[in-house]
């Protein structure tokens, strides 16, 4: 085709030779933004009814664009449309069809309008029902959380720092730890909603149009919030599709930390819980393996979604107003960063309920590690010795019991008072587990009962959400 005009492109009026071959699938955007085509469509429905409005366009066009759009959404999902990369980008291959279905009022269409204003549309128009995907899957996944420390509220288990047994805890407790991080992150996700709801049609190139469009009117048919305030920013704005990645990565964050999780409570050296058959795979040469993929893939999918932001961030640095073409840039990013997310919330909500609580074990592994010291320090205090002075006096008592290879709870009352002569009898209650983990009864703290009542507000909150 060199040499020849490209008598093909929607813009080859100037041209005076076709483009290059290699260049034009270099520059071509079809290959992933055909994933646009619902929202495409939609917004080209939307356009149409303005344009019939204000006269631009008269009722049999309107008629035959409509009927075009719908025969050409048909032809795409029932796979008969042939997506052409000479035709660049969604938005060309689909005008290209209704001109070549309806003629002359295809043709029409394109007033007031450019793709600048069209992609940015479109995406946003997608990026909105994904959204809400992705906001439902969330409250699924919370609520296989608040199921299950609601059913595990006075299972004890080790608490950590530093990866060292610290205090008791319950597991009801451990999962709404969990279940607030992703209750900020769907606060993260609404907030992304709220800015991102604005329709960019009618901005045109960048300057707006000397049509009398109504953009007011184009934006509720879209079920947006509002028309944005600027043409130049409406086209080159892509803080939504940040905005998006940001709060992807930081529920990323927690879905690896609580797959980190999953993965040592499932080892043998921890045996916390136990991982159903449907969600582990083995090993080729090693028989005896069960191995927890799916929380592993969690967590190294973080990686690319990090990447994602990143790489949207270092598209728009520096980028003079309005649109330029590196925007193009911006889909395949945003595309793998609502995939892997929707993908690993999936995983996750499916995974949580199935967990298996292997609760003499975590019984065990609290016991094991003089957790409840501080309580022992604090039952000092309580009796008038100063926490630095209590603090002193239980290390030695914990020395003491590595020396002798029992926990506190099973030294005798001698023995302790060995350690200050204010021990008494009522000093077991506090060393054990439920005594521990009890008498954390305060807003946040770890006894069962606030577990349950964290449950519970939860509960109201998530269905006042609905
Ligand atoms: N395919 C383009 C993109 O994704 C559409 C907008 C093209 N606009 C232009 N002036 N070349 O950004």
């Amino acid at each position: 085709m060199s040499g020849k005009k490209p008598a093909n492109k929607a813009w080859g009026g100037r041209f005076s030779e076709a483009t290059d071959e290699f260049v034009t699938r270099f520059t071509a955007s079809i290959t992933f933004d055909q994933r646009l085509y619902k929202q495409d469509i939609r917004g080209s429905l939307a356009h149409a009814h303005m344009l019939h409005e204000v006269k631009l366009i008269n009722d049999d066009e309107f008629r035959q664009i409509k009927v075009g759009l719908a025969s050409i959404l048909e032809d795409i999902e029932s796979g008969l449309f042939e997506w052409s990369v000479e035709l660049e980008d969604v938005h060309m291959n689909i005008e290209a069809a209704l001109t070549a279905k309806i003629g002359e009022a295809g043709k029409k269409l394109h007033t007031g309008r450019s793709r600048n204003d069209q992609v940015a549309t479109d995406i946003r128009l997608w990026l909105r029902d994904e959204i809400t995907d992705i906001h439902t899957q969330l409250i699924r996944l919370q609520n296989g959380l608040l199921d299950l420390a609601e059913r595990e509220a006075a299972t004890i288990m080790p608490g950590f720092t530093h990866l060292q047994t610290a205090q008791p805890v319950t597991f009801g407790h451990h999962m709404m730890a969990w279940f607030e991080m992703l209750d900020r992150d769907k606060g993260r996700l609404q907030d992304c909603l709220k800015r991102l709801n604005r329709s960019p049609l009618g901005a045109a190139a960048l300057a707006g149009t000397t049509f009398p469009i109504d953009r007011e009117l184009t934006a509720s048919l879209l079920d947006f919030d509002g028309p944005t305030a600027n043409s130049l920013d409406s086209v080159s704005d892509r803080d939504f599709a940040i905005e998006f990645c940001a709060f992807a990565s930081l529920l990323m964050t927690h879905l690896s930390r609580a797959s980190e999780e999953l993965i040592l409570w499932a080892s043998a050296q921890f045996s916390f819980i136990d991982l159903p058959d449907r969600f582990c795979t083995g090993s080729s040469i090693m028989p005896q393996k069960k191995n927890p993929d799916v929380p592993e893939l969690v967590r190294g999918k973080t990686g690319r979604v990090y990447g994602h932001l990143m790489g949207l961030l270092t598209l728009m640095k520096g980028q003079p107003l309005a649109y330029n073409k590196d925007n193009q840039e911006d889909k395949e990013p945003l595309f793998d960063a609502v995939d892997t997310v929707s993908d690993c919330l999936r995983a996750f909500a499916d995974m949580i309920p199935a967990i298996e609580v292997k609760a003499d074990n975590m019984r065990e592994a609290a016991l094991r590690g003089y957790s409840t010291a501080t309580d022992l320090a604090d039952y000092l205090v309580n009796r008038g010795i100063a926490f630095r002075d209590a603090h002193e006096v239980v290390g030695k008592a914990v020395a003491f019991g590595i020396a002798h290879n029992k926990d506190l709870a099973e030294l005798s009352l001698a023995q302790l008072r060995a350690f200050h002569p204010s021990i008494q009898e009522d000093v077991f209650g506090v060393l054990t587990l439920e005594g521990s983990v009890s008498s954390r009864n305060h807003v946040g703290g770890t006894a069962p009962e606030q577990v349950k009542k964290a449950v519970a507000a939860a509960r109201t909150m998530q269905s006042l959400e609905k």
